[in-house]
């Protein structure tokens, strides 16, 4: 998923004070974060406060987050290092609004940001088809716990409709995910539908991205 930085030297980040240069790279969130950055500037609130599940490298969160000023940026991953090169890559940009990355599994039945809820939208990018089924369940759970009345879950990656693959790129790459982990795999629409329907958030919206990719973004119920 992700590279280390042996380029930059050192001493470039020693002069801002920011520490280690912990910041990894990720080549695809590298080609990927325009166009759903273009998707977030459409459907994300223009005020308030965003988590997101799955933040790997931080590229993303930076990004977004000094594109997007006017919202707070609450990024989160299980993995230590993810959330060291996120905290890196915020350093780096020196941005205000992007909080201390989060250790939050969504498995788990608790993810400890429960006293800052609601937030104002949820993002999982490319988290949903590289962990079991239960991650799905706990992400739309949890979305259904915390997420304000109206306000967006908002998925990318690859996904299957109806159990068809959109591109045989796809097909292969579903088949080497489950062969790495058979409780992996790319995600149907129209399971993670019914999941939205039993959690109380719709699917408002299915959005073509490039490289065969999609954006889904549900929205959690008024009376949810
Ligand atoms: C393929 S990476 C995607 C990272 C980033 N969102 C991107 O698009 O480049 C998947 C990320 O999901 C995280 N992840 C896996 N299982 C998870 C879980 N149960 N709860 C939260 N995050 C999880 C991993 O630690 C990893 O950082």
């Amino acid at each position: 998923m992700t590279e280390k930085n042996d380029d930059r030297p050192p001493v470039a980040l020693e002069q801002r004070g920011v520490g280690a240069d912990q910041r990894m790279f990720s080549p695809s969130a590298a080609r990927n974060v325009a166009p759903i950055l273009a998707v977030l500037q459409r459907v994300l609130p223009s005020h308030g406060v965003v988590l997101e599940i799955g933040c790997g490298t931080g590229e993303h969160a930076a990004c977004f987050a000094e594109a997007l000023p006017q919202l707070t940026w609450c990024p989160s991953d299980p993995d230590p290092d993810a959330r060291a090169s996120t905290a890196s890559w915020t350093s780096f940009a020196g941005l205000s609004n992007v909080r201390a990355p989060l250790d939050i599994d969504v498995c788990a039945s608790a993810w400890g940001v429960e006293q800052e809820a609601p937030f104002d939208a949820i993002v999982s990018l490319n988290m949903v088809h590289i962990a079991p089924w239960a991650a799905s369940l706990g992400l739309f759970a949890g979305a259904s716990r915390m997420l304000r009345a109206d306000a967006p879950l908002i998925l990318y990656g690859p996904f299957m409709r109806d159990g068809t693959h959109n591109a045989p790129s796809n097909a292969a790459f579903d088949a080497s995910l489950r062969a790495r982990n058979p409780s992996w795999g790319v995600r149907d629409i129209s399971d993670l539908e019914r999941l939205g329907k039993a959690s109380g958030l719709i699917l408002r919206e299915t959005i073509e991205m490039p490289a065969n990719n999609r954006s889904l973004v549900f929205v959690k119920g008024m009376n949810g």
